[in-house]
């Protein structure tokens, strides 16, 4: 199969074609604001096994399906005043709802689960593509299961070449860190998956939320309240690791990682980049954008991780950009180096 790259703006000719090919159950990658999603008919098990397949995800693990309009009540019941409430504030966004689902979502969007998830996302051409397709849409992140999400069209391209006939081109994503997932379910609001919309801002429309409390740790049930927790996210192809330290003492264990392995990469705030530079010309030094600043770092993130890719390093450092493990960006990088956190 060839994969087109459709401009959204310069080739209108090349978007009906993508909404055709949702019509016929096949897939689409378009973006969003958070990541680019792998995209097709949510109610259909045709469409949704294929991005099982195409995407190489466990059939345990649940896709979100995406909708452009408020009227959820469709595929899903007992919606809560609360979950009204946050769908108010928050929609067109990145926070996704899980609720009870009604008959119409097929089992296989949701991974055998009675509950689905659910949001609108904030992206005119993900809007336009559910809208003209006339159906929501089933769409994990795009890229292949394990690997960090796709955040540009380039990079769908590189994970998904020969899999899908259609990527629609946006720009980049702006957040670049999917949607925060929050499940309603029993009026029990838990936050299962942190994101660029955070625990305080939700406390602010519904006080009695509160983070899922085994959030930061390395999950191996078999059946976790969201199969996500389980399984292996975001890596790099090299081994990565988190040092929660100042600058100097990282560098002090730079010296021992040099015995062992050949290409070192280390991830840092903006204001280290000069120090790591200088202390050795080989290592491949990248900034993750400004101290404390949650939205660059974020939007940066799984784009960096593929770079350190691109430079084919085999040990990858990451400072420790903030010292709450469940906000957004280190709950991926926790996962990203499979929990390997040194403090020294
Ligand atoms: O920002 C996003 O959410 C992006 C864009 C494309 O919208 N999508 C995304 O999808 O991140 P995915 O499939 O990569 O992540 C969905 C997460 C998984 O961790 C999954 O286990 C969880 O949501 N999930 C989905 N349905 C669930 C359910 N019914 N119960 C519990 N967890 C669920
Ligand atoms: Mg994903």
């Amino acid at each position: 199969m060839n994969t087109k790259i459709i401009d959204f703006y310069e080739d209108k000719d090349g978007f009906i074609k993508c909404v055709e090919a949702i019509k016929n159950n096949d897939i689409v990658v378009f973006p969003t604001e958070t990541v680019y999603g792998i995209g097709g008919n949510a109610l259909s098990k045709d469409a949704v096994s294929k991005i099982f397949k195409i995407k190489e995800r466990a059939k345990d693990n649940p896709l979100i399906v995406h909708v452009c309009d408020y009227d959820i009540s469709k595929y899903v019941e007992d919606i809560s005043e609360d979950a009204f409430k946050l769908i108010d504030k928050f929609w067109p966004g990145p926070l996704t709802l899980i609720l009870k689902k009604k008959n119409v979502i097929p089992y296989e969007t949701t991974g055998g689960r009675n509950t689905v998830a659910i949001r609108m996302p904030n992206n005119e051409i993900a809007l336009e593509l559910i809208k003209e397709s006339k159906c929501p849409l089933a769409a994990p992140s795009a890229n292949i299961s394990g690997r960090p999400s796709g955040t540009n069209a380039y990079r769908c391209f590189e994970d998904l070449n020969g899999r899908v006939k259609f990527i629609i081109n946006g720009s980049r994503s702006e957040i670049g860190l999917e949607s925060t997932v929050i499940s309603m379910i029993d009026d029990n609001p838990i936050i299962l998956r942190p994101g660029y919309i955070t625990l305080e801002e939700i406390k602010k429309v519904i006080p009695k939320v509160r983070l899922y409390e085994r959030l930061n740790e390395k999950i191996l049930d078999k059946n976790p309240i969201s199969p996500g927790l389980k399984y292996k996210h975001y890596a790099p192809k090299g081994k990565m690791i988190i040092i929660n330290s100042s600058k100097e003492k990282i560098a002090n264990y730079l010296e021992k990682v040099y015995l062992t392995y050949e290409n070192i990469g280390i991830l840092c705030i903006d204001e280290n980049l000069k120090f790591y530079e200088k202390l050795n010309k080989n290592l491949k030094v990248v900034s993750a954008g400004k101290k404390d600043d949650f939205i660059e770092i974020g939007r940066n993130l799984f784009e960096n991780i593929r770079v350190f890719d691109d430079l084919n390093c085999d040990f990858i450092i990451s400072e420790c950009f903030f010292q709450d493990f469940s906000n957004a960006v280190m709950n991926r990088l926790l996962k990203a180096s499979s929990h390997n956190v040194i403090i020294l």
